[in-house]
């Protein structure tokens, strides 16, 4: 089994993605690291913390604190998208007696890279601080990493927090752009381009077997869907970071194209944006795997037929 990090904001879709990734039995989840984003990285931390302990998982995925604040810019909280608690209200009644290690999400990062060279995966479904504080501190890690996943960027379409961007890079295009620019032999978007075309939907819902998945899927997402919906029309909600999960465990999932992406961090307008260099204007090494296309149905199917599964102990 491919042997992963996850880097999350716990948010609603970051909470569908971890369920992705540990009811898939495809990945090994190393650990799990935290980040502020969506809410803050308590919320973020406490989140997580819930979603393992839910799942019955709790003593064997080991969870670790990051960044509190993006390197250089404020926080920018989603409670619109993901409700108080980022998930929703969901598990409300939950009490939390799961708790992060001691250790740093950077310094667990370091640590489980550099002592199993070329064998880890890093998916990151969150601002990418913590990475980018990895990469400060150890640069020569980027050799030793098997891939980086992002979720993040969109390289076509509109963005999602501002006309050009999309949220994960909007929030620290600091860290992004450090992460981009780092020279990771693999490094893979996974941006709205594809995100979009990963659809939840009522319908889908309506497929999952376990009642206590189904009925925690059904309402951590309601308002999410309902937002959606409000923004684009469509009766179902993007599964932004399951996807990113989804092309860690069958990457023929997408169809990927290599050019040389870069972060806007200096406009009014732009920052944020994820600028593809699709016609080589800059002649630059490609650095970025960026997926152009997606077969949502086969994700769709993934995605619930792995929520659907017992969990072999
Ligand atoms: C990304 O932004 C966050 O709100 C979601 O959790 C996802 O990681 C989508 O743009
Ligand atoms: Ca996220």
């Amino acid at each position: 089994r491919k042997k992963v990090i996850l880097d999350v904001d716990t948010g609603v879709d970051d909470a569908l993605a971890i369920m992705l990734a540990v009811k898939s039995g495809a990945l090994d989840i190393l650990g799990i690291t935290t980040v502020n984003g969506n809410v803050s990285l308590d919320q973020a931390t406490e989140n997580t913390c819930k979603i393992l302990q839910f799942l019955g998982v709790q003593n064997e995925i080991p969870v670790y604190r990051g960044a509190d604040k993006p390197l250089a810019r404020e926080v920018h909280f989603e409670h619109r998208v993901h409700g108080r608690d980022g998930i929703g209200g969901a598990l409300s009644d939950m009490v939390v007696s799961k708790r992060a290690e001691e250790e740093s999400a950077a310094d667990f990062i370091i640590r489980q890279v550099m002592s199993q060279p070329g064998e880890v995966t890093l998916i990151m479904t969150a601002p990418l601080t913590n990475l980018a504080e990895v990469l400060q501190k150890c640069p020569e890690l980027v050799q030793h990493t098997a891939e980086v996943i992002i979720m993040g960027g969109v390289v076509r379409g509109s963005g999602n927090i501002t006309p050009t961007a999309e949220y994960n890079i909007y929030v620290d295009p600091e860290a992004a752009k450090l992460v981009m620019g780092a020279g990771f032999p693999h490094l893979t978007l996974v941006g709205l381009d594809v995100t979009r075309k990963a659809l939840l939907s009522q319908e889908d819902i309506a497929k999952l077997t376990n009642p206590e998945i189904a009925a925690y899927v059904e309402q951590s997402t309601a308002d999410y869907r309902q937002r959606y919906y409000e923004r684009n029309g469509v009766e179902a909600c993007a599964l932004h970071d399951p996807l990113a999960v989804g092309v860690a465990i069958n990457p023929d999932l997408v169809t990927k194209l290599d050019y040389y992406v870069d972060v806007e961090t200096r406009s009014e307008l732009c920052d944020g944006q994820t600028v593809c260099d699709f016609q080589n204007r800059l002649n630059k090494p490609h650095n970025v795997s960026v997926c152009l296309e997606v077969d949502g149905p086969a994700f769709l199917t993934l995605f619930t037929g792995s929520l659907n599964q017992e969990l072999k102990t």
